[in-house]
C-alpha cells in the first residue's frame, strides 16, 4: 500500500509540468479536466453554489435532483453522522424546475465545466419534461435518478420498474442528443439489467446511490430520521461501490462509468478507478472535508500517476481486469 497522499507533497508535483501525468477524461461526449465530478445532492442546488464547486477544482458538476413541480421534502432530522458513514433522507427537496431553469441558465453563462442535471419523476412524461427543461437551460447531459431509495413513487421505486426505466431511458434519449446518463442502484447491478437499460440507448451509468437503510436511537426508543428510512452514503458504502463498478465494466467495458460511493481521498478514487470507473462522484465526502477533497483527490491521483509510471487515466481505467 502506498502512504496517504497529502498536500503536504504536491511541490513535487508540480515542478515539473512536462512530466504531468494527463488527468482529462471523456464521458460519453462530456469533456472533464480532471476525473472529479461533484455528485447529485450535495450542493448543486443553485448558481452559486454549483460556481463554488467549479473553483474548489471539480471536473464536472451534478445538479441536486430536480423534480417537475417543487419540493419541500421531509422534516428535521434529515442527515445523521454514523461515524462510518451518514444516513439521509432529505425527501428530494427541490424548487421545481421552473426556478431551477433560471439557476440553470445563469451557471451556464459563467461555468465552463460540463454541468450534468440530474432529473428526477414519477412518470415517463414527467421526466421527459424535466429533462427537455434542462436540456433548453443549458445543461450538457442528462442524469436520470432511478435510484434514491427513501422516496416514495420517485427513484428506486420507479428505477425497480425495468420495463419503465427502459421506456424513460429510451423516451428521454429521443427529446436532445445530449449525453444520458443512468444512476443505478446496487439493485440494478445484474448484467441482463444493464443489457436493457444499454440497448433503451443510454451514454453511461453513474453507479452507486444511496443503499436504504434505518438507524435506531435506543435512548428514544425511535428512528432517528423523521422518514424512518433513509440513504447510507460515505465511506462504508465504498466496497459496494466497487463490486458494482467492477461487474459493469467486466460486462460493458465500452459504458463509462462515474464510480460514486464512499470516495473521501485520492486512494478512494485510485480503486474506483482501477475497477473500471472514468470518473468518481464526491458528496458525502464534502461534509466532512469541504471543497478542498476535489482538488485533494486530483493531486492524490496525479501523485499516483507519476510515482508509478502511468502517462494517463485511460491507462487506470479498469486495470485491474487486465492483470
Ligand atoms: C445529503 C444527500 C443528498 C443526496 N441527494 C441526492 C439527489 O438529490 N439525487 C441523487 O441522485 N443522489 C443523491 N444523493 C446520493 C449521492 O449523490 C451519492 O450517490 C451517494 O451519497 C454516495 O456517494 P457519497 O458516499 O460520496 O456520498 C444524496 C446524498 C446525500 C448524502
Amino acid at each position: 500500500m502506498h502512504e496517504p497522499l497529502t498536500d503536504a507533497d504536491d511541490e513535487c508535483v508540480s515542478n515539473d509540468k512536462n512530466s504531468l501525468p494527463d488527468l482529462t477524461i471523456f464521458i460519453s461526449d462530456l469533456f472533464l479536466r480532471n476525473p472529479t465530478v461533484l455528485a447529485s445532492g450535495i450542493l448543486g442546488g443553485s448558481y452559486g453554489q454549483l460556481k463554488r464547486v467549479e473553483e474548489a477544482g471539480a471536473g464536472a458538476l451534478t445538479t441536486k435532483t430536480i423534480t417537475k413541480d417543487p419540493r419541500t421534502g421531509y422534516i428535521n432530522p434529515v442527515f445523521v453522522d454514523l461515524g462510518y458513514g451518514y444516513l439521509n433522507a432529505i425527501g428530494l427537496r427541490n424548487p421545481g424546475v421552473e426556478q431551477f431553469s433560471i439557476e440553470l441558465s445563469k451557471a451556464k453563462k459563467d461555468i465552463m465545466i460540463p454541468i450534468i442535471a440530474s432529473v428526477g419523476g414519477t412518470s415517463i412524461e414527467e421526466f421527459t419534461y424535466v429533462a427537455e427543461k434542462m436540456v433548453e437551460s443549458g445543461s450538457d447531459a442528462i442524469e436520470l435518478n432511478l435510484s434514491c431509495p427513501h422516496v416514495g413513487g420517485y427513484g428506486l421505486d420507479i428505477g425497480s420498474d425495468v420495463k419503465l426505466t427502459k421506456e424513460i431511458i429510451k423516451e428521454v434519449k429521443s427529446i436532445s442528443d445530449k449525453p444520458l446518463l443512468v444512476k443505478i442502484s446496487l439493485f440494478h447491478s445484474n448484467k441482463d439489467i444493464i443489457e436493457k437499460f444499454i440497448s433503451a440507448g443510454l451514454n453511461g451509468i453513474t453507479a452507486i446511490n444511496t443503499l436504504k437503510a434505518l438507524a435506531i436511537d435506543i435512548n428514544s426508543l425511535s428512528p432517528v430520521l423523521s422518514n424512518i428510512l433513509g440513504g447510507l452514503s460515505g465511506p462504508c458504502i465504498k466496497p459496494v461501490t466497487l463490486a458494482v463498478i467492477y461487474e459493469i465494466y467486466r460486462e460493458f467495458p465500452d459504458i463509462p462509468i462515474i464510480g460514486v460511493g464512499g470516495v473521501e481521498k485520492a486512494e478512494d478514487a485510485i480503486e474506483m478507478i482501477l475497477a473500471g470507473a472514468s470518473a468518481v462522484g464526491i458528496g458525502s465526502a464534502i461534509v466532512r472535508r469541504d471543497l478542498e477533497v476535489f482538488t485533494e483527490v486530483t493531486r492524490g491521483i496525479e501523485r499516483f500517476m507519476l510515482e508509478n509510471g502511468f502517462k494517463s487515466i485511460k491507462e487506470l481505467i479498469g486495470y485491474i481486469h487486465r492483470r
